[in-house]
């Protein structure tokens, strides 16, 4: 089945659609993206995903982007012609240099360009094991850039050690995973990292939060050190399209003696029934 695709106004397969070589995008992962995971062709939580991109836009003064009934004229394009379970995909950079103008990183006057895409959820694993790992990005996490590159080194050197996950820490305070946001027991009481710039504002972190309060459990967002996650009874990530994933081994040490612990199995199958439910 072809991936259907959006770009620049014109609906059209994935196949066969190119980035011009001079797009900021492609020179200088000059953009942002986002991701709607989309269950029995219902997006999750749209309206949460399309605030994060326009505030992502705003804040690195991308100008002239679809505005919002725009973007859900295009989720909802792609969803009917995607397949039932699917995540969207937007992405917008700073659009191309025009011809003959001087190659220069600075704004540029013309249209941005805007892409979209639905593809297949991928298959996830019931849980996962993680590495830990210095986090060397950049300052300004909370913006959904493209710029990914310490994400793609990070989750490379997670894979190579069998891992599904690397666990991001500045010295010794947990930020979030490559790709997720973490959560974690510690002394029964489920912690995790509060909002601030370094860790992206996760649409699934704050579902899960929402879940929890209206389920009655407590949490405490604040600062968590890796001492801390190292000897916490249950941890797990939480992602778009990972939901709520359980950690059973952090960097080959057991957690919760390599099972899903309660409170994770709780989580979850609240989130999933969030999901499942028309
Ligand atoms: C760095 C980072 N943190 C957190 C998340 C989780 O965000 P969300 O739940 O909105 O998918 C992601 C998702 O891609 C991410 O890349």
């Amino acid at each position: 089945m072809s991936i259907p695709a959006y770009y620049n106004g014109e609906y059209r397969p994935l196949e066969g659609l190119m980035v011009p070589i001079m797009d900021h995008g492609f020179l200088f992962a000059d953009g942002v993206y986002e991701l709607i995971p989309v269950y029995r062709k219902r997006p999750r939580c749209l309206d949460d995903h399309l605030e994060r991109l326009k505030n992502s836009l705003a804040a690195i003064h991308i100008e002239g982007a679809p505005e919002e009934p725009v973007w859900r004229e295009i989720c909802a394009r792609l969803i009917e012609q995607g397949p039932d379970e699917c995540f969207v995909y937007f992405q917008v950079t700073r659009g191309v240099i025009p011809e003959g103008a001087p190659f220069r990183k600075q704004f540029l006057d013309g249209p941005p360009t805007v892409f979209a895409m639905a593809q297949p959820l991928p298959k996830r694993p019931d849980s996962i094991h993680a590495i830990t790992r210095e986090d060397e990005r950049w300052g300004r996490c909370h913006i959904k850039s493209i710029m990914l590159l310490e994400t793609v080194l990070a989750t490379q050197a997670a894979v190579d050690q069998r891992a599904g996950e690397a666990i991001l820490h500045r010295g010794n305070e947990v930020t979030e995973g490559a790709t997720s946001n973490v959560f974690a027991v510690i002394d029964g009481r489920v912690r995790t990292p509060m909002l601030s710039l370094r860790i992206l504002p996760g649409v699934t972190r704050k579902l899960v939060l929402r879940l929890m309060r209206e389920n009655g459990m407590e949490y405490q967002e604040g600062r968590l050190s890796v001492n801390e996650l190292r000897r916490a009874e249950e941890i797990w990530v939480t992602g778009s399209t990972r939901g709520v994933m359980p950690i059973v081994e952090l960097d080959g040490v057991p957690v919760s003696n390599r099972t899903i612990g309660p409170v994770a199995q709780r989580v979850r199958g609240w989130y999933r029934e969030y999901c499942s439910t028309p």
